[in-house]
């Protein structure tokens, strides 16, 4: 229970020193869970780390077509909200040059 007695006000004030520690130029490297940079990063940020850690996406090195079945899988079994077509496209490529490879 360590970590819940501050409470949301405590995380709050946690995350307002962050930011202006931070700045901007290291905003990067901290704010996207050890996500490389590069088109999508962002996107699969927001994307993929509402249900489960991103290390189970750092980890990863699959095939274009299994990602598509993955995201597929994502979407009908677990509940994800289906990407539109274009973000979707750029998760993708995204997932494919940094956790996998062409087929
Ligand atoms: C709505 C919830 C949800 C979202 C959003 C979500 N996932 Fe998942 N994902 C799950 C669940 C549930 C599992 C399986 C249980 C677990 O291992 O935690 C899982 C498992 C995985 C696995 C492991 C699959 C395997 O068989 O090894 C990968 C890889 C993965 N997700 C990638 C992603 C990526 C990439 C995104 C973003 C594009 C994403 N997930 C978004 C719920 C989600």
């Amino acid at each position: 229970m360590k970590k819940t007695r501050y409470g949301i006000l405590g995380a709050a004030a946690a995350a307002l020193i962050f930011a202006f520690a931070s700045g901007p130029a290291m905003a990067q490297d901290e704010d996207f869970g050890g996500l490389p940079p590069g088109e999508g990063q962002e996107l699969v940020f927001y994307s993929c780390q509402g249900c489960h850690s991103l290390a189970i996406v750092e980890s990863s090195n699959f095939s274009r077509r299994v990602w598509d079945e993955i995201l597929d899988w994502m979407v009908d079994s677990q509940g994800m909200a289906p990407l539109p077509d274009d973000m979707r496209a750029t998760v993708m490529d995204y997932l494919v040059e940094h956790y996998g490879y062409e087929d």
